[in-house]
């Protein structure tokens, strides 16, 4: 190569901004400090995956320089050349924030559908989350519903995972348990949560499952793991499992002591007033 090819391929690197000031990398550690802090994240529990654009991620990244490939291990076809932030696998929440090259990677799906190619990040040598086939096959369910979706993010938060366990795996009777506990939940989440059966994590069937799920909901507990949020930004999906997790801690905290719980009636009161649909079948 010359050395106006040099001059050339620097000039290029120079005019690149600093990754790290990436408002996609920023809101990424935001978030897991966040999600640490409120106790939903023990050591390395949860992980995040936010859909990035590909223009955005040329102003930090050169698009044709790939670190290495990693096999996922799925098909993931329909998501074939999409951009990803996603959590490393093993990696702690709390950690993120002062080393988001070695706790976050960007990966792109491959044009065999089968491959991530690495472009940032996983520095140590590191890999994405064990559960990307859930995040990844939970993206293209809630794409083809909404093609302005962009999250998944999931989490142990303690008193969802406690009412879970209280509460038979049932949809319907569990979304209606959360609605009548606190009057901002049917208004954030009138679509209800799903519920999956106890699984086995971090494998393709688990994934499947989610994904299934996510054609209806926005959320999906995990019995005696956690929950999925999904949503068009970070805050949506944070947004979701906090006020479902908040949820659950008024449920568990008046547990066997409940008197007022909130009437039918006032939750079409609340759907109509906030202009949402009540997931049929739960409101009698
Ligand atoms: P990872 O460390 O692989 O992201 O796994 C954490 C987790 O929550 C598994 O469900
Ligand atoms: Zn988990």
């Amino acid at each position: 190569m010359g050395i106006m090819d040099d001059l050339k391929k620097t000039a290029g690197k120079l005019v690149r901004k600093n990754i790290l000031e990436a408002p996609f990398v920023q809101e990424m550690c935001r978030t897991t400090a966040n999600m640490y802090r409120l106790g939903w994240d023990e050591r390395n529990g949860g992980n995040i995956s936010c859909l990035l654009d590909e223009k955005e991620v040329a102003e930090y990244l050169d698009l044709n320089e790939v670190i290495r490939t990693i096999p996922t291990g799925f098909d993931a076809s329909a998501l074939i050349g999409r951009i990803f932030i996603v959590t490393g696998t093993g990696k702690y929440f709390k950690n993120v924030e002062y080393d988001p090259e070695t706790n976050l990677g960007i990966i792109r799906i491959a044009k065999d559908g089968t491959t991530a190619e690495l472009l940032w990040g996983y520095k140590d040598g590191g890999r994405f989350t064990s559960e990307l086939p859930a995040h990844l096959m939970s993206h293209i369910s809630r794409l083809a519903i909404d093609p302005a979706h962009r999250v998944v993010m999931h989490s142990h938060p303690t008193y969802t995972i406690a009412m879970n366990t209280v509460c038979p795996i049932d949809e319907k009777e569990f979304t209606h348990r959360l609605w009548q506990s606190n009057t901002e939940s049917i208004v954030v989440f009138p679509d209800g949560v799903g519920i999956l059966p106890c699984m086995v994590c971090g494998t393709n069937e688990i994934g499947e499952a989610t994904a299934e799920k996510m054609k209806k909901f926005r959320l999906v507990v995990w019995t005696n793991h956690g929950i999925y949020g999904t949503g068009r930004d970070m805050d949506e999906a944070f947004g979701l499992i906090e006020t479902v997790e908040k949820t659950a801690q008024i449920y568990m905290l008046s547990l066997g002591h409940a008197v007022n719980v909130i009437p039918d009636e006032i939750l079409k009161g609340l759907a109509k007033r906030f202009d949402v649909t009540p997931l049929e079948g739960v409101l009698k």
